[in-house]
């Protein structure tokens, strides 16, 4: 496969076409950002350990049966991924309080939220990620209701296998984002990536943090946590 013209310029990656026009290349950029991309800074070797982060996942869960977009990592920062329409949704699970439900609601920080809770955000840099209920996303057409009640059940059996995936590796999965597209026979997968830039994780024992929020709360270097991360999902890892 070659790789074609950029498509897309995201804050952590680049979507390329390809000479397949089913499938996308997505380049994982040594770039951090947060605040929607506010606050901006290169990190190298973040793109590597996200592309093995996201890969060694979606493999892993693709392998559970569960749709994705994920075909193969092809080197230390280049994916190929199955084109997707993209639905501009985040997709947000939260198992736990923290980032903006706890300044939302001031609760106290890591407190077990029963049952998980599900939020949408419209994807919208220039209305900076607008909150939606249904009604709002179902009226503005941007997924009908059904779309939006398979997109809650996908996302709550990511939770579940996610949830237990990191529990495997010593971590606990706080809440996390995901994002869905449709392929050209309308099926729906994920897409996006799964990476500690994109979900909350801390250290089952000690709760520290081991994702993005390191670099969001200057707390110190982010690629050794996320090498640390990586290491432990290896060190867990079962054949597929
Ligand atoms: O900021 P907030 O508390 O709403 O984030 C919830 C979860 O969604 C976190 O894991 C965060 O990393 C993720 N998220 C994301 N991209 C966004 C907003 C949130 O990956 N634009």
């Amino acid at each position: 496969v070659k790789q074609g013209v950029l498509l897309y310029a995201g804050k952590a990656k680049q979507v390329f076409s390809t000479d397949d026009p089913e499938l996308l290349w997505v380049y994982y950029l040594d770039q951090a950002t947060a605040l929607n991309g506010k606050k901006k800074v290169a990190i190298d070797g973040k793109g590597t350990l996200n592309l093995h982060i996201s890969g060694l996942l979606f493999k892993e869960l693709a392998a559970t049966g569960f749709p994705t977009h994920f075909v193969t990592d092809m080197d230390n920062q280049n994916m190929l991924v199955r084109r997707a329409k993209m639905i501009p949704l985040e997709v947000v699970v939260r198992n736990r309080a923290s980032g903006h439900f706890v300044s939302r609601f001031n609760v106290t920080p890591l407190r077990v939220l029963d049952p998980a809770i599900h939020e949408f955000y419209y994807k919208s840099d220039a209305l900076d990620d607008p909150f939606m209920n249904d009604e709002q996303i179902v009226a503005l057409g941007i997924a009908p209701r059904a779309t939006l009640d398979t997109l809650r059940t996908m996302a709550d059996q990511v939770n579940t296998w996610l949830t237990a995936r990191w529990a495997r590796a010593g971590i606990e999965l706080v809440d996390f984002k995901l994002e869905f597209g449709r392929l050209a026979d309308g099926t729906l997968v994920l897409a996006d990536e799964l990476s500690p830039d994109n979900m909350r994780l801390i250290d089952a024992q000690t709760h520290a943090s081991l994702d993005k929020d390191v670099f969001r709360q200057d707390e110190g270097p982010l690629v050794p946590v996320y090498a640390e991360v990586l290491r432990r999902l290896q060190a867990t890892q079962q054949e597929v």
